[in-house]
């Protein structure tokens, strides 16, 4: 008899996990911790670059309505403006400082961009530096690969990147306190067939933020390192062109809830986060915990997939591994 209910009760929780895990918007850490810390980020001053739209835009009206000060960077001035003039927050708009930048312009410029930001807000500088902006990541096979594009990619999502983070640096040691948060993704975490260089850059930027902070974290250096899969920032797409039918057959968390929960990871001192949906988040666990499995899965998927993105159909589906790549 105590048999039997101990049967019923794994299967149950197993049915349950299944279900959960199904329906999940993230890794199950991220989803465990509730909502982000309100009194973590009131008050303190978030630099946030590729603020201009997507991901950034949305991440500034969030960290805003939770009462921080910013810093809001990207190189299109005029959506900074816009984006400014639609913040909420009680350091909204007086408490937001414009701070354009090219994340590509080398060492000089980028050192007086980390000057003009610490000088903004001089009794506290940099609390928060929201790593957001990347290089356009159009999806093409390997054999493809031009060096320009390259290294065009390599120069904002890896060396500006860096650059910029050994500027702040000794501001922040200096105090004995700032947080990193590293907008990175799911192809930092698997491959990502379709964009090989998008993926050799967001792998890069893991293995340099996860070394900084075993470095300096008994020094307040924090970094929490954000692994999203497709997000929706469909937003300023013009509606029935080929991009946004191709986004909405793909099954992609929202722009917003990307967001939250990015700040949820960041506030609770998470490490690293994940924000996707299936397939790719079962992907992701797969790749990370039985990577013999999921390189097996990946390829699997990889020539597909590719041509999946040559045919402007959905690149994210389960039937790249069940089922042919058929056109949406
Ligand atoms: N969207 C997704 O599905 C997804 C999935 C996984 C990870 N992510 C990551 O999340 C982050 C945001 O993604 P997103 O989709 O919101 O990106 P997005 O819409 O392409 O926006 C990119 C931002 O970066 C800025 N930027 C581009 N080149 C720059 C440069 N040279 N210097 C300074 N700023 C530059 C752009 O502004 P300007 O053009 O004004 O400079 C823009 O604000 C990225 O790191 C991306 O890799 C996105």
């Amino acid at each position: 008899m105590v048999g039997v209910v101990l049967i019923c009760m794994v299967t149950t929780a197993i049915i349950w996990l299944f279900f959960k895990f199904a329906k999940a918007e993230g890794d199950f850490t991220l989803l465990a911790k509730g909502a982000a810390k309100r009194e973590e980020v009131e008050d303190k001053v978030v630099w946030i670059t590729g603020a201009s739209g997507g991901i950034g835009e949305v991440l500034a009206k969030q960290f805003a309505n939770l009462g921080a000060k910013l810093i809001i960077s990207a190189r299109r001035e005029v959506e900074l403006e816009r984006v400014k003039a639609e913040l909420v927050g009680k350091h909204a708009p007086h408490g937001v400082k414009i701070l354009p930048l090219d994340l590509a312009s080398g060492k000089e410029s980028l050192k007086e961009a980390v000057e003009k930001a610490e000088s903004f807000f001089p009794d506290s500088g940099v609390d928060y530096m929201v790593h957001n902006a990347a290089h356009e990541r159009p999806k093409t096979s390997i054999l493809d690969v031009t060096e320009a594009s390259f290294k065009a990619t390599f120069d904002v999502n890896v060396v500006g990147t860096i650059i910029l983070t050994q500027q702040l640096l000794p501001f922040m040691l200096k105090r004995g306190k700032g947080h990193f948060i590293v907008m990175s993704s799911a192809a930092g975490k698997a491959p990502a067939p379709g964009q090989a260089v998008y993926s050799a850059s967001k792998h890069a930027v893991n293995g340099y933020f996860h070394t900084l902070r075993s470095e300096l974290c008994g020094k307040g250096i924090m970094v929490t390192v954000v692994c999203p899969g497709p997000i929706d920032t469909s937003k300023n797409l013009q509606a029935g062109s080929a991009t946004e039918q191709k986004r909405s057959s793909e099954e992609r968390v929202s722009a917003s809830r990307c967001a939250e929960l990015t700040i949820v990871a960041a506030t609770h001192g998470l490490k690293e986060a994940w924000i996707s949906y299936q397939p790719v988040l079962a992907v992701m666990y797969l790749v990370q915990y039985m990577p013999t499995l999921g390189y097996f899965v990946m390829d699997k998927i990889g020539a597909k997939r590719v041509e999946a993105a040559l045919q402007q159909s959905n690149t994210y589906g389960w039937n790249l591994l069940f089922g042919q790549g058929k056109k949406d």
